[in-house]
C-alpha cells in the first residue's frame, strides 16, 4: 500500500523516523553490525533475592519539583494541547481519584482509536513503581498494562527474577491510551497524560521507580536521553530514586546476552534500594 505523507500521519512517521535514527545510533556506538536471530526467552541469570518484605520504612516524602516534563524531545514550556485543564486533587491523591479525574479521556487524539484507556495495574502501596511507554494491542484488549510479548518478558523478570509477585508492584505507562500501530507517543500526547502519571506517583509515593525505555526516561528526566548511556545509573524524580533500563519490547528484539544482564543488574538493584 503506498501513503502519500499528507498533514494526517507526517508527525507519526517523523517520529518513527526519529525513533529509528536514534535505535541505530545507539546500535552504532555500541558497535552491533548485525542482528541476533531470536532465541526462546529466558530467565536472568544470577542468584535470585528473597521474597518481597512488606513495607515497613517510611516513604519519601514526594518533593514540590520537577514536575513531569513532555517527552520525547521535550519542549521546554510545553503544555498539554489547548483545552487540556490542570488536575484538581492535591499533594497526596489516592488512585481512585487520579483515574476518576481521568474520566472518559477524550484529552488527545489517542482516544480516536482506542479500546480502553488502560491506567495501571498492581499494587497501590508499592515499594517499587515500573512505568512503560503506552499500551500495545493486548493491552489495550484487555485495559491492563503489559500483558503482551513485552509484559510477558517483564513478568518473568519481576516474578521469576526478583521472585517477588507481580501484584506486589505497581505498572502503568507514560500514556494510557495505545498510540496508532504502536508507534512512540508524541510529544502533545504525553504531555496531555503526563498529570495523570504525576498524580500516580503522588499517590503511590514508591521508594523507586523503575523508568522502562527511552520514552519514559525522557518524560521522568526532563530531557532527552539515550537509554543505553544513561541505564543502570541513578537519578531522581522529585526525590525518588529513578533507575532507568531497557524496555522489555527492547530487550525481545536486542535478545542479547548483554541486555538481558544489564537489565537483570538495572533490576536488582532497583529492589535492592527499594528495601533500603
Ligand atoms: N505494554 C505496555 O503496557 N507498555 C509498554 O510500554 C509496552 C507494552
Amino acid at each position: 500500500m503506498v501513503r502519500t505523507l499528507g498533514e494526517d500521519i507526517a508527525p507519526e512517521a517523523a517520529s518513527i523516523l526519529a525513533d529509528a535514527r536514534e535505535t541505530l545510533a545507539e546500535l552504532a556506538e555500541e558497535g552491533v553490525d548485525e542482528w541476533e536471530p531470536a532465541e526462546p526467552l529466558a530467565l536472568p541469570e544470577g542468584p535470585a533475592p528473597a521474597l518481597a518484605q512488606p513495607v515497613s520504612k517510611p516513604r519519601p516524602e514526594p518533593q514540590p519539583a520537577p514536575l513531569l516534563q513532555p517527552t520525547p524531545s521535550p519542549q521546554p514550556g510545553s503544555s498539554p494541547e489547548p483545552g487540556v485543564e490542570a488536575p484538581t486533587w492535591g499533594e497526596r491523591p489516592t488512585l481512585d481519584e487520579v483515574r476518576a479525574e481521568l474520566g472518559d479521556c477524550r484529552r488527545c487524539g489517542l482516544c480516536e482509536g482506542r479500546n480502553s484507556i488502560v491506567f495501571g495495574d498492581g499494587n497501590p502501596e508499592a515499594d517499587l513503581m515500573f512505568v512503560g511507554e503506552g499500551p500495545g494491542e493486548q493491552e489495550d484488549r484487555q485495559g491492563l498494562p503489559f500483558v503482551g510479548r513485552a509484559g510477558e518478558l517483564l513478568t518473568q523478570m519481576i516474578e521469576k527474577g526478583l521472585e517477588i509477585p507481580r501484584s506486589s508492584v505497581y505498572i502503568c505507562n507514560i500514556v494510557k491510551c495505545r498510540p496508532p500501530k504502536n508507534r512512540t507517543p508524541l510529544p502533545p500526547e504525553v504531555s496531555a497524560c503526563s498529570p495523570f502519571l504525576d498524580g500516580q506517583i503522588a499517590a503511590v509515593r514508591p521508594k523507586v521507580i523503575v523508568a522502562l525505555g527511552k520514552p519514559a526516561t525522557s518524560l521522568l528526566l526532563g530531557r532527552d536521553v539515550a537509554i543505553t548511556r544513561v541505564r543502570g545509573t541513578w537519578h531522581e524524580y522529585r526525590g525518588i530514586p529513578l533507575m532507568p533500563t531497557l524496555h522489555p519490547a527492547y530487550v525481545l528484539r536486542q535478545y542479547t546476552a548483554e541486555n538481558r544482564r544489564n537489565v537483570w543488574d538495572d533490576l536488582k538493584a532497583a529492589l535492592a534500594k527499594s528495601r533500603g
